[in-house]
């Protein structure tokens, strides 16, 4: 294919111009870190107040985000990182990296929106000689069912004689985005092995870790896979969690004896699993052959983990029976509506799921998350005078909360209507913050996934 030295030696040099097509939680550091190793790179997204704040040199990302805002800023303003809503900047660009969303339907299916409208637009822009980089996680057979033909839709380039075409899954997580990318080895499927080279050579500028060469299918495979055994074993440890609860046992201590046993290795149980990653990377890696297997296991484990914030509503209404308090007639605080400790991502939260099925059985419910807009503010003022409190998220903020002081906030004179006077408060605990004797020693009713 022609240009392959040219792009090589632009890569090498970092003279190859970069653009990075979704500016969100993979996007902008990516886009960020190859600015910092010395690119040129524009940032592209639909969002324009997403990209007038990252061209003012601002971070729309909240949360605890290591050196991510100060990198952006610092980038911006070398002039090394540019934002647009224009895709005419992909006719000059020798590298194009793809990271917009690719969620699943109420089906659980992909209907790829976002990917779609990102390749359409780019097709007519892509110039020969680029190298075309799929970030976004993907079903298998995608590169080959969707992104490959839509860039060749008009005949004008074709992959491997016109352009070079990759899929390099993101391994990074909400928290430690710049540290994920920069340490976490990664899988490069190449279209062609000269596409995985070339695409070795480029994340070699950024990523200290390994750059394993494989093909497309195998990557998407990959990245599906080790989301999906995640989600698989963290259904154990909540399925083991609610048998424990069953049976009268502590699930903590159990997993903690299992884990003992030589290869075992049980994860943490809990309220559920967010993100926009875990909830959905197994339903495509099952889509991925799902016209000649029907997976069994996989859905499974959705089932189960998307059940653990139905099962903390359970709980919360047997704990409130227990102080002779009726759901329909309570006013319950949850703690986090973010889905991970730490950061102000909502999507897929399992706080939502909670929030609306305590809503649905009749509760008043108040939020509060110290990370989300919305919610923010004085944790004293949204726990005052409520039946109930949930804990959902592990966030530090949470951890060391002074349970004297929680219970005087939800019980103080004043705080409560007249007929909860000497009620006592309850403390459902999604996350194993609290220790159960210690809450039962502040005056709660306690209640805990996988505490029987
Ligand atoms: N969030 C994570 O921790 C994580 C980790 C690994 C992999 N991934 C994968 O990376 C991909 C991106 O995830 P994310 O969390 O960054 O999503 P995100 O929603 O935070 O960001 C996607 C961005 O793409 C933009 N966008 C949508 N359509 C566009 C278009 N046609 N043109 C230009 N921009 C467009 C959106 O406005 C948004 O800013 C997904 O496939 C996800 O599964 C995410």
């Amino acid at each position: 294919m022609v240009g392959f030295q040219l792009l090589w030696n632009g890569i090498e040099a970092k003279t190859a111009r970069v653009v990075v097509i979704g500016l969100g939680y993979v996007g902008l550091p990516v886009a960020a870190r190859f600015a910092q190793a010395g690119f040129q790179v524009t940032g592209l997204d639909v969002d324009e107040a997403k990209v007038a704040t990252i061209g003012a040199g601002g971070c729309p990302i909240e949360g605890e985000e290591p050196g991510l805002a100060e990198l952006v800023a610092q980038v911006v303003a070398t002039g090394r990182l540019h934002a647009t809503t224009d895709y005419a900047v992909c006719d000059e660009a020798d590298v194009i990296l793809i990271a917009v969303e690719t969620p699943i339907d109420s089906v659980h299916q992909p209907r790829y929106k976002a990917l779609r409208a990102a390749l359409r637009e780019l097709e007519p822009h892509l110039k020969a000689g680029t190298m075309v980089i799929v970030e976004s996680t993907i079903a298998p057979g995608t590169m080959a069912k969707l992104v490959r033909p839509t860039l060749q839709a008009h005949g004008r380039r074709q992959a491997g004689r016109d352009f070079y075409l990759v899929h390099c899954p993101e391994r990074v997580m909400p928290g430690a985005l710049l540290a994920k990318l920069t340490h976490m080895s990664r899988v490069v499927g190449g279209h062609t092995p000269d596409a995985a080279r070339l695409a070795r050579v480029f994340y070699g500028h950024v990523v200290e870790a390994d750059l394993d060469l494989t093909d497309c299918v195998t990557a998407e495979l990959v990245k599906t896979a080790e989301n999906s055994f995640r989600d698989v074993q963290i259904a154990f440890a909540n399925e083991l969690a609610l048998i424990c609860e069953q049976v009268g046992a502590d699930v903590w201590q159990v997993r903690d004896l299992v884990n003992k046993s030589p290869g075992r290795d049980v994860l943490s149980p809990g309220a559920g699993v967010g993100g926009h990653c875990i909830p959905k990377d197994p339903w495509l890696l099952a889509y991925g052959a799902s016209d000649m297997i029907t997976a069994k296991l996989i859905p499974a484990a959705r089932e189960i983990n998307d059940y653990m914030p139905l099962h903390v509503a359970e709980l919360t209404v047997d704990a409130l029976k227990e102080v002779g308090v009726e759901i329909e007639d309570a006013r319950v605080a949850v703690l986090g509506y973010a889905y991970l400790e730490n950061s102000d991502d909502t999507r897929n939260a399992p706080s939502i799921t909670l929030i609306n099925r305590l809503e649905e059985l009749g509760a008043e419910v108040r939020v509060h998350d110290p990370y989300v807009a919305g919610y923010q503010g004085a944790l004293a003022e949204r726990v005052r005078g409520c039946d109930a409190v949930v804990l959902m998220v592990k966030h530090d903020r949470y951890r060391h909360i002074d349970l004297g002081q929680l219970r005087e906030w939800l019980t103080s004179p004043g705080s409560r209507d007249e007929r909860r006077q000497g009620t006592q408060p309850v403390l459902v605990d999604g996350r194993h913050v609290f220790d159960r004797d210690r809450v039962g020693a502040s005056g709660f009713v306690f209640r805990g996934v996988g505490i029987g």
